[in-house]
């Protein structure tokens, strides 16, 4: 946990001090300069991955690759009896892991990997998380994530066993105690890792309805995904409902039980509203969960620090301020913080909307 600290803290100042110029003492073949010699390996990976892998797009295949780094790094246990965390299992033990319910759906992601991974000779655990943090480059809006390689390919028998990916419809306990075990992620570290599901949909929820986004902008990561679960749920996108989905309050768009009630727990709620509309604290708070996510189930000592290879995303256009959804209003916001009022945003002019999917790769 400290040199776990001290690493993130070390990493803040690299990016604060970024402006003086950090030392980088390698020399990649294209010429890019990077602190560590090993990374320059990774240039080649992303100049192949943003075109041919994603599309230059954060589509659903950056929004795939994104979710796989959490359902391979979920799978470790602190108390013992878990798989081997960011160790991409999931991929090594697909045919075990693949089985379990949580992981319905990423069949795509490990399809459009697989051959990446082989073509370019790296482990399946640095590929996942290199992925995810390129992914992320291409989502407007999101913060400039770091990246650590080293993670050994998975020991034998290592896939993960069942039960360790967080299901929409488990409670917000069960969700908080398998966060804390797998992690050691706080609630506010939890809320930190949902700003993801700014970028996200759902294919398998409600397979009649394949990539049905969880908020009206999934192509950038903005915080709206915080002000629209907070509002009053009125329909659902689908015909019928699917298991851990609840109401939302804008057709075309599915809130997943979990996020509602998270938003509405007392353990959860006043930091979740803190991060609607707060564009730079859900980036600070998003980087730091997410880095630490990736080195679970590794002694973050024996990676090498390659956050230099991955680019910084672009930033938010700039009429994508924090809104409320065209007809919507202040009072269909179900507050929930106890101690001060959710902030308040204007209303997107026009009439109601209907949010489309996010179109298949
Ligand atoms: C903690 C509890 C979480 C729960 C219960 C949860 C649940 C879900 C569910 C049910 C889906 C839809 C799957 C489908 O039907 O296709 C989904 C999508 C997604 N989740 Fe989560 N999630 C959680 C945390 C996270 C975290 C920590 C991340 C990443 C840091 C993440 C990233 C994503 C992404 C990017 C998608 C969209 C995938 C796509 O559009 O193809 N989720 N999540
Ligand atoms: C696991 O991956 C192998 C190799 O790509 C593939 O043939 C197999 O169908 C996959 N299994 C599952 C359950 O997806
Ligand atoms: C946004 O969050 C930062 C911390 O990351 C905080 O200093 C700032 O006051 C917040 N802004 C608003 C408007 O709440």
């Amino acid at each position: 946990m400290a040199f776990l600290a001290v690493l993130l803290a070390a990493l803040t100042a690299t990016q604060v001090y970024g402006a003086f110029a950090p030392e980088r003492r390698a020399t990649c073949a294209g010429g890019q300069r990077v602190k560590n010699a090993e990374c320059c390996a990774w240039f080649p990976v992303l100049e192949d991955i943003v075109p041919n892998m994603f599309g230059g797009e954060c589509g659903d295949d950056a929004h795939g690759a994104l979710r796989l780094t959490f359902h391979d790094a979920i799978g470790f246990s602190r108390s013992g009896g878990g798989g081997g965390g960011a160790d991409g299992s999931i991929i090594v033990f697909n045919d075990t892991e693949l089985m379990f319910n949580a992981n319905a759906g990423l069949d795509d992601p490990i399809d459009t990997e697989a051959p990446f991974i082989t073509k370019h000779k790296v482990t399946p655990g640095d590929f996942i998380q290199f992925a995810g943090a390129v992914s992320l480059s291409l989502c407007p809006g999101a913060p400039q994530v770091g990246f650590f390689m080293g993670r050994p390919p998975p020991k034998a028998p290592a896939p993960a066993p069942d039960g360790l990916v967080p299901e929409p419809f488990d409670s917000v306990s069960k969700i908080l105690a398998r966060m804390s075990d797998a992690g050691g992620f706080s609630p506010e570290e939890v809320v930190a890792l949902l700003s993801s599901h700014s970028v996200a949909g759902a294919d398998t929820i409600d397979p009649t309805i394949p990539g049905t986004p969880f908020d009206s902008t999934p192509s950038i990561m903005d915080t709206q995904v915080f002000i629209e679960v907070q509002l009053k749920g009125t329909l659902f996108p689908g015909p019928e409902p699917g298991q851990g989905e609840v109401e939302s309050a804008v057709a075309g768009e599915m809130r997943l039980e979990s996020d509602h009630l998270i938003a509405r727990d007392s353990r959860t709620s006043c930091f979740w509203q803190e991060m609607a509309g707060n564009q730079s604290r859900m980036q600070q708070q998003f980087a730091a969960a997410f880095l630490k996510m990736s080195m679970i189930g590794h002694n973050p000592n024996s990676l090498i620090d390659c956050s230099d290879v991955i680019p910084a995303p672009p930033a938010l256009p700039a009429n994508a301020g924090p809104h409320l959804p065209p007809t919507l209003d202040q009072k269909d916001i179900q507050q929930a913080c106890p101690t001060s009022a959710f902030p308040t945003f204007p209303v997107l002019p026009g009439p109601a909307e209907t949010v489309p999917a996010i179109p298949q790769a």
